[in-house]
């Protein structure tokens, strides 16, 4: 399978990843052409078990439905408590880049080997209340770090401004490695809240809401986040 991993894509410019948990499922191709017309360089595709977080939401056929309609690269967010159990299959599927979350459970660095070997890139990510440091034994087999700035399992939360002090720190640390990786923020990402995180370090911008239930439109969404 051709993979389109995220170490294809420059870490210092702006990526938009809209969140196909807030689309029309009825129209989920026809909503994932509007993203893909906008200019987004990535989808954003958000896992759940009803366990790790108390939502279900997309699972692998899913994944290898949409995958016969977009060229985006498929950046999948496993919200799973076990996410050794599941990542073959998402990869499988179709996915190009996994983020696992560092709170679940089974050997972490074991599957992100896993999925670099795959072809696949790889990402970390943490809980609002989850220190940054946690990451630290991760970093150099990571791609991608994701900060959480909503708790995960829900779209259409507020974004939280007490985030942002961790963005940064993670931007600093994530420099002084010898391997580009990116810096994604997910939760409450809008035109208003963007700018704080790009300015924070941030390169990767996930949103849902403000993409697919905008009144202005999916097109217009994409250009206000990023501008
Ligand atoms: C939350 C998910 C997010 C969510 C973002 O658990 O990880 O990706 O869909 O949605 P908005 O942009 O609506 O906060
Ligand atoms: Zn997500």
């Amino acid at each position: 399978m051709q993979r389109r991993p995220l170490t294809a894509l420059p870490a210092d410019k702006v990526l938009v990843a809209p969140s196909i948990l807030a689309a029309d499922f009825g129209r989920l191709a026809e909503e994932i052409s509007g993203v893909e017309a906008a200019g987004a360089e990535l989808l954003h595709i958000d896992v759940m078990d009803g366990h790790f977080v108390p939502n279900l939401s997309i699972g692998p056929p899913v994944v290898q439905s949409i995958r016969t309609v977009s060229a985006l690269p498929f950046d999948v967010h496993l919200m799973l408590a076990d996410p050794g159990r599941y990542a073959e299959a998402f990869i499988a599927a179709g996915a190009d880049h996994i983020t696992i979350h560092v709170e679940s459970e089974g050997d972490l660095a074991a599957i992100l080997e896993q999925i670099r070997s795959s072809g696949c890139s790889s990402g970390i990510t943490l809980r609002p209340g989850t220190p940054a440091s946690a990451l630290d034994p991760y970093l150099n087999l990571v791609d991608m770090v994701l900060v959480m700035t909503v708790e995960p399992g829900f779209g259409g939360q507020s974004f939280m401004a007490d985030q942002i002090p961790k963005i940064r720190h993670i931007a600093r640390a994530l420099e002084e490695l010898d391997h580009p990786v990116h810096l994604e923020v997910d939760g409450g990402l809008d035109a208003q809240t963007a700018p704080l995180v790009v300015e924070a370090g941030a390169n990767v911008l996930v949103a849902g809401s403000s993409v697919f239930r905008n009144p202005a439109g999916i097109s217009e969404a994409v250009r206000r986040l990023r501008s």
